[in-house]
């Protein structure tokens, strides 16, 4: 990633907190390269005295480790201090087509991502402009969650649906990313256009998949970073 891109998630950022969030919200925080920034601002914002009364999701391991550097309160979504849900989630996305449908989880955490999409009262995405595409699931490949029992079947199924899957490989470690929850993840890309609404929900019929990277049935406003401003699209 250049430092120019890094410049304009640092501004999706700052502009959808700046914007959207107000003391004694609950917040869910998403995860990834630009949700992080968002993260610091609201860390930046208590710490000035700015915002205060804040309660935070963490949607990843990541997102935790940055809440707890930035003294950010956060707690499980079963705990008390959420159990009525969150006023507020901020997340990042990887792509975003003209109707504001989503594909997500480019760091595996589609699934506590969409808990927490779904936990919200009000949903949004920050983007730069490079996320934006005409048509989710040609370019940048939708994960799937399975149970690693589902490997083989799974895989046999998304074909049968026209992806081509892919096993997330790890980095630095031999073999397959396994998830927070213990699964791995297939990324699957298909070749010819697809109805994202239709996918998200087929997907979710395969035995063992236990969730995947479509998010098409919340309407979030999406803050795009463009290098002439901030669109906010509706
Ligand atoms: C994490 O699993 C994802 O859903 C991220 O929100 C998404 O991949 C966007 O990440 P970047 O902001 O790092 O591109």
């Amino acid at each position: 990633m250049d430092q120019n891109q890094n410049s304009l998630k640092e501004m999706a950022g700052k502009a959808a907190v700046d914007d959207l969030v107000k003391s004694g919200m609950k917040l869910g925080l998403g995860t990834g390269s630009t949700a992080i920034h968002a993260v610091r601002r609201v860390g930046e914002l208590i710490a000035q005295g700015k915002l205060t009364n804040i309660t935070a999701f963490a949607t990843s391991f990541q997102t935790e480790i940055e809440c707890e550097k930035l003294n950010i309160p956060h707690f499980s979504l079963n705990s008390k201090q959420l159990a009525d849900g969150l006023d507020l989630t901020i997340d990042g996305a990887d792509e975003v087509d003209p109707q504001n449908r989503l594909i997500k989880g480019g760091g595996g955490a589609m699934l506590i991502e969409k808990l927490a999409a779904y936990a919200s009262q009000a949903y949004a995405i920050i983007v730069d402009e490079s996320k934006i595409t005409n048509n989710l699931g040609l370019g940048f490949p939708v994960p799937v969650e399975v149970v690693p029992e589902a490997r083989v079947q799974a895989s046999k199924a998304l074909e049968k649906l026209g992806a081509n899957v892919i096993i997330r490989e790890a980095l630095r470690k031999a073999g397959p990313v396994i998830t927070e929850h213990g699964n791995i993840i297939l990324d699957i890309k298909f070749n010819m256009v697809i109805d994202p609404v239709l996918m998200e929900a087929e997907l979710n019929k395969i035995p063992g998949v236990v969730e995947n990277g479509f998010f098409t049935r919340i309407k979030p406003v999406v803050y795009i970073a463009r290098t002439t401003g901030i669109d906010i699209r509706k």
